[in-house]
């Protein structure tokens, strides 16, 4: 069970920017990544059309045999948060309680904010998970639905998108925040942008480092983390779309390490036999 891969599931690309550290934070492993990119963005859709698609994807993996499930997608880590550990016996291991264990301990004045997708906000999993904090910990969170865009057509820089930053943040620069949460997988790619319209004081937590230090406890407590000195491990990437088009845009977020990309049909029974 060792040697099985550890799942990682992404409405598309973006989850890469979490399976970079889980290749980077858990060297021995195996990945076998699903980006459901026929159907993404999942950003703009209904919660409960997010949680079905999520839902099939997941199963999927299941059914390739994975050691453990990465929720990288925090829209869908929102919409199954609150049963995908029940449904599945594999460990699962989710973006959104990891980022905000982080948060509450590295902010200071306890002011924290969640930028995030439509969906995400709307699902208010952040608020939630955040019922646990201490009490002093007060959080705002913050849809940036248009930083997706911007990332996905290789603005990371320039007057449009510091402008936009900008607008979106403004809430939390008269909040006073001093910590914020990177609640969706493509805002790693704006660190700069945001540190540069925030400044240097404000922390800003990224998700996908928070959840590949929760997966290594995840599998040393279970015994399930490929010992040091294994043989090299073996990276494959699935994508629900065209892999022609995958492969590019893969390899921004992740690096060279895209190298096997196959076509995977979710949710279309007919097409799941071919
Ligand atoms: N992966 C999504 C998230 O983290 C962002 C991209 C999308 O909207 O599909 O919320």
């Amino acid at each position: 069970m060792t040697e099985s891969p550890i799942g990682i599931f992404d409405s598309g690309f973006g989850g890469l920017t979490v399976a970079r550290e889980v290749l980077d934070q858990l060297p021995h492993e195996s990945v076998l990544y699903l980006g459901d990119t026929a159907r993404a963005p999942y950003g703009p859709q209904p919660i409960a059309v997010v949680r079905a698609n999520a839902l099939q994807c997941l199963d999927r993996l299941v059914d390739h045999g994975v050691k453990a499930l990465v929720i990288a997608c925090n829209s869908a880590s929102a919409a199954v948060l609150a049963d995908a550990r029940e449904r599945y016996d594999v460990p699962v291991v989710e973006v959104i309680r990891p980022a905000v264990r982080r948060a509450v301990s590295v902010t200071h004045s306890g002011r924290v904010a969640v930028i995030s997708t439509r969906a995400t906000h709307q699902s208010r999993a952040y608020l939630d998970a955040f019922t646990a904090a201490p009490a002093h910990v007060r959080v705002l969170s913050q849809p940036c639905p248009r930083f997706v865009d911007f990332v996905e057509e290789g603005i990371t820089s320039g007057p449009e998108v510091i402008e936009t930053a900008r607008e979106y943040l403004a809430p939390l620069q008269e909040a006073d925040i001093d910590t914020v949460i990177l609640g969706c997988t493509h805002y790693p790619l704006l660190t700069s942008v945001l540190t540069y319209v925030l400044g240097e004081r404000v922390a800003l937590v990224s998700s996908a480092a928070a959840t590949a230090a929760d997966l290594f406890r995840v599998l040393t407590d279970t015994g399930l983390l490929r010992p040091s000195g294994s043989e090299a491990p073996t990276h494959q990437f699935l994508t629900t779309g065209d892999p022609h088009g995958f492969t590019p845009l893969a390899r921004r977020f992740l690096g060279p390490e895209v190298e096997h990309v196959a076509r995977a049909y979710v949710g279309r029974p007919e097409e799941r036999s071919a």
